[in-house]
């Protein structure tokens, strides 16, 4: 048996790294989606990624075969796996591969849509109908190697798809919008970053001055829920003036670089509604929003100083499996 299953990438639009301290955050799936194809009638686990042009073989028992350097970037595969085993009694091999266009270490969620689209197909192979909290939640555990201890917005709008209003102690709403007016833009500095580098930094700098932060945090909570009402409403100014708003906090808790500031402001001066940094900052991505005519010179604008950019549409459908 052979099975394909795919998630989408994802856009924080507000709320990041407060999201990590229970505030609400809002994302949304963009189309831009991580493959993953796995094949049964293998006496080993055979695992491979086209995207870093690396494999892994391992034994059912978990011993490592062959490409022992790659370890580091199968390790989330690998949790899966031994996670799912313990819920069958499947014995067997498989050979794995994942199929990304969603660029990594970007802020658009590459890891976690490869761990829900990974968990989809593992456990169609292995015998097991998971529901897609399940799938989320084990994506969850894969995701928690790669950043620590990762709020779970990601692994949960890979899942789920749409947009939704996040919040870590409360689970997901969905949020009912037309985007049909305006574009979200992503655009890449090529700076690299670690997730759960950033995150730690934010929350040192958090315990420091806590009394300083614990404002900050209220206001980002606040922002998200206005937000969300500005996004039910149709109202884009107001969610693009939210966004900026949003960003002016990242840069206050130290997530933010010259060449994000370059990139926020290069935005906003060819027109856009609202440009911020979305993920965990340090490097990655911005989102802008900018309406649909303001959308070519915008993307023009960063074109000029980003690695790369992306004009997206909204991904309804979260994992899917074929
Ligand atoms: O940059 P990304 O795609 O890894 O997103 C990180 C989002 C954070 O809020 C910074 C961390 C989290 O776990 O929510």
């Amino acid at each position: 048996m052979k099975v394909e299953a795919s998630a989408p990438a994802k856009v924080i639009l507000v709320g990041e790294h407060f999201v990590v301290e229970n505030e609400p955050a809002i994302a949304c799936a963009v189309e831009l989606r991580a493959h993953v194809t796995v094949e049964d009638g293998y006496d080993d686990i055979l695992l491979s990624s086209q995207n870093f042009g690396s494999s892994i073989k391992l034994s059912i028992k978990g011993d490592i075969l062959d490409g022992r350097e790659n370890l580091k970037i199968f390790e989330p595969l690998l949790r899966i796996d031994r996670i799912l085993r313990r819920m069958t009694d499947f014995k067997g091999g498989y050979k794995l591969e994942v199929n990304s266009s969603i660029p990594p270490a970007s802020g658009m969620g590459s890891s976690a849509a490869v761990a829900v689209a990974t968990v989809a197909a593992v456990s169609k192979i292995m015998g097991l109908e998971l529901d897609l909290e399940e799938i989320s939640k084990i994506a969850y555990e894969a995701e928690k190697i790669v950043h620590g201890s990762p709020s779970g917005i990601d692994n949960t709008i890979a899942t789920y798809g749409g947009i939704i209003v996040f919040r870590k102690s409360e689970g997901f709403i969905r949020l009912e919008a037309d985007f049909s007016k305006v574009m979200l833009i992503v655009a890449d500095s090529g700076l690299p970053r670690n997730t759960g580098k950033m995150v730690r930094k934010v929350k040192n700098l958090k315990n420091k001055y806590p009394r300083v932060f614990e404002p900050l945090y209220h206001t980002a909570g606040r922002l998200a829920i206005e937000a969300a009402q500005a996004i039910r409403d149709g109202r884009f100014h107001d969610l693009g003036e939210l966004m900026n708003v949003n960003h002016g906090l990242l840069s206050a808790i130290g997530v933010s670089n010259r060449k994000l500031e370059e990139m926020v402001y290069t935005a906003r001066e060819a027109g856009a509604l609202g440009a911020k940094i979305t993920g965990a900052g340090g490097g990655g991505s911005i989102v802008v929003l900018t309406t649909k005519e303001d959308s070519l010179r915008v993307s023009k604008a960063l074109k000029k100083i980003s690695r790369r950019v992306y004009v997206l549409n909204i991904a309804e459908k979260g994992v899917v499996v074929l």
